[in-house]
C-alpha cells in the first residue's frame, strides 16, 4: 500500500530510527550504485526555489538506477489552475512517486489524498519534514545519540522548527526555542507535544548547555515582503559566538541552509569550529536515498 510522508507524524519513532540507521549504511557505502529501482520515475513539483533537497533526491534518486523529472509551478498547468486534484491524478499514471515543495500543507495532503503514488512533503509552510530526518542523522554522528540530548532553536518558529518540534516529541529530547513574541511556532503544533518542549524569549535561556544550536533564516520563502520588518523584529535573535559560548562542551550548530550571514548566523559561527551545516546538507542526499527505498518498496507491497 502506498504510504505518504507528509509530515514527521506519518513515521513512528522507531521508522525514524531505523531511516536514519540505512541512511548512514549508505554513506558508509560510498558513491556506490544500487540499481534496485531501475525504471522508476521520482517527480519533484516545487513551486518555491530549492537548492539541497531538489539536487539531493534526484541524485539519490540516480544512485538507485531510476530517473527524476522536475517541475516547477511556472512550467506546469499548475499555474494556470488546474485543479491539485487533476494534476494528481495525472501524474499517478506516469510517476512512481512525488515529492511536493509549495506552500499550504493543505495542498499537498489534497495532492496525496488524489495520488495514487507516495507523496513526499519537500518542504511546506508548516513543516519541513525531511530536513529534520538529515538534521537527525547529523545530530547521530556528531552527538552519538538522539534520546538524550538538549537542542536549542534560536529564532522563527517556522516549518522548520515546527518540524524540530514533532522530532522531539517523537523521540524525547529535550528542545527550548527562543522566539519573538508573535513568531512562536503553530500553536496545534505546540499543543501536541510533551514536557520536553518549551518555547522561550530569550536565545541564552535556549542555548545554555545545549548539544545543539539550530537556527534558520529570519523570512521563510513567501515571506519576503516582511523582510524588512523582520530584520528589526528578530535583530536580538542571532547565533554568535557569545551564543555558542553558553553552549554545552562539544556543541554543533546547526542551520538549514541557505543562511543569511550577519542575521541569523555570523559569518564566524557559520564557517567555525562548531557548525556543521555541510555535513548536514551532504547527509541530505543520503537521507532521502533511504527514504525513496522504503516508501518505494512499501508502494509494491
Ligand atoms: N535546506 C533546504 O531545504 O535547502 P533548499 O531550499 O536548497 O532545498
Ligand atoms: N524556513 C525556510 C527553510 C528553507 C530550507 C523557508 O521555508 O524558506
Amino acid at each position: 500500500m502506498k504510504k505518504d510522508f507528509l509530515t514527521l507524524r506519518d513515521l513512528t519513532g522507531d521508522e525514524i530510527l531505523a531511516l536514519i540507521e540505512r541512511a548512514i549504511e549508505i554513506k558508509k557505502g560510498g558513491r556506490k550504485l544500487e540499481r534496485r529501482f531501475e525504471g522508476k520515475v521520482l517527480g519533484l513539483m516545487f513551486v518555491k526555489a530549492s537548492t539541497r533537497t531538489r539536487v539531493s533526491f534526484q541524485t539519490a534518486m540516480f544512485r538507485l538506477g531510476g530517473s527524476t523529472i522536475f517541475m516547477t509551478g511556472t512550467d506546469t498547468q499548475i499555474s494556470r489552475n488546474e485543479p491539485v486534484k487533476d494534476t494528481a491524478r495525472v501524474l499517478s499514471r506516469y510517476l512512481d512517486i512525488l515529492a511536493v515543495r509549495t506552500y499550504r500543507q493543505e495542498e499537498l495532503e489534497e495532492m496525496a489524498n488524489w495520488a495514487s503514488i507516495p507523496v513526499i512533503n519537500a518542504l511546506t509552510d508548516k513543516y519541513h519534514p525531511c530536513q529534520i530526518l538529515s538534521d537527525l542523522m547529523t545530530v547521530k554522528e556528531k552527538i552519538g545519540r538522539l534520546d538524550n540530548f538538549k537542542a536549542a532553536w534560536i529564532g522563527d518558529g517556522n516549518n522548520v522548527a515546527n518540524s524540530w518540534i514533532n522530532a522531539a516529541s517523537m523521540l524525547g529530547f529535550e528542545l527550548v526555542l527562543a522566539c519573538p513574541d508573535g513568531y512562536r511556532p503553530d500553536e496545534g503544533v505546540l499543543d501536541a507535544a510533551g514536557p520536553n518542549v518549551k518555547v522561550v524569549r530569550e536565545p541564552v535561556e535556549a542555548a545554555e548547555g545545549a548539544d545543539v544550536i539550530n537556527t534558520d533564516v529570519w523570512a521563510s520563502m513567501g515571506q519576503e515582503k516582511e523582510a524588512e520588518q523582520r530584520k528589526i523584529v528578530f535583530k536580538d535573535y542571532r547565533v554568535t559566538a557569545s551564543l555558542v559560548g553558553r553552549a554545552g562542551p562539544g556543541a554543533v550548530v546547526m542551520h538549514c541552509l541557505p543562511a543569511h550571514r550577519g542575521e541569523e548566523i555570523e559569518e564566524d559561527v557559520l564557517e567555525g569550529p562548531h557548525s556543521v551545516v555541510f555535513d548536514q546538507a551532504e547527509n541530505k542526499m543520503h537521507l532521502h536515498q533511504a527514504l525513496l527505498e522504503t516508501l518505494l518498496l512499501g508502494a509494491t507491497e
